[in-house]
């Protein structure tokens, strides 16, 4: 199919998984539950992602269970994010779609506090946005971002990736019962790769 033309809607998503040799992407299992559980006690990613709060270990069970296997099943693939072939959970990232408009998708990732700073997840976000664009992947035509105001780690991952700055949406998100501001930038499968320019200083 060539690139820019709407997939064919309905067709699921190819469970594989992604690798450039370092990072490993693969649907999470039951296996996972614990290193999930383990991950979502750290505040940071509390503070900058949705999660439940305090967060326990049935969180990670409904996560697996559900979250994840519902994702799949709605063309929103969520990716576990291993450091080697079928190791140890260290973080997800995914690719959510909306009903009756799957040429879009938004990402979202988080890490383990213990492996932040190493490039990992610019690896997971390459090769989610490789997948994502490609034609034989998800066909995507748009991915866009976003993250509450001040989270500059997760900017700094975007703008490396070429995710192109389009403004802040004013009180634009529910984190778990309270409106926040949150940044907004996307990428275009015409885009290039990365590093984006013209991002405000301040993000
Ligand atoms: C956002 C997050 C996934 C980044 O993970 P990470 O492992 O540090 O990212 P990487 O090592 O791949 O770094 C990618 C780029 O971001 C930069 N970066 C990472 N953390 C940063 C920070 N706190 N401030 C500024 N830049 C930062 C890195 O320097 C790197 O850029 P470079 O290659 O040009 O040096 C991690 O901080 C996290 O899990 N945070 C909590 C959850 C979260 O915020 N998720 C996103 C919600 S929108």
């Amino acid at each position: 199919m060539p690139r820019g033309l709407p997939r064919c809607e309905n067709r699921p998503v190819e469970e594989q998984t992604l690798t450039d040799g370092t990072v490993w992407l693969d649907r999470p299992i039951a296996d996972d539950i614990d290193a999930v559980a383990e991950a979502c006690q750290d505040p940071a990613i509390a503070e900058w992602v949705t999660i439940p709060w305090p967060y326990g270990r049935a969180d990670a069970e409904d996560f697996i269970g559900t979250t994840v296997a519902d994702g799949w099943a709605a063309h929103s693939p969520i990716w576990a994010v291993r450091t080697a072939e079928r190791g140890r959970l260290v973080g997800t990232v995914s690719l959510g779609t909306r009903p009756r408009d799957e040429t879009a998708a938004e990402i979202g990732f988080w890490l383990h506090p213990e492996y932040r700073r190493k490039g990992i997840i610019s690896r997971a976000v390459a090769l989610t946005c490789d997948f994502g664009f490609d034609p034989a992947g998800m066909g995507l035509i748009r991915i866009h971002w976003r993250a509450f105001v001040g989270n500059h780690a997760s900017a700094a991952v975007a703008r490396k990736h070429g995710f192109r700055y389009e403004g802040l949406a004013r009180l634009g998100s529910d984190h778990r019962g309270t409106r926040r501001d949150h940044w907004v930038a996307a990428r275009l499968n015409t885009d290039p790769p990365g590093p984006a320019g013209g991002w405000p200083v301040e993000v």
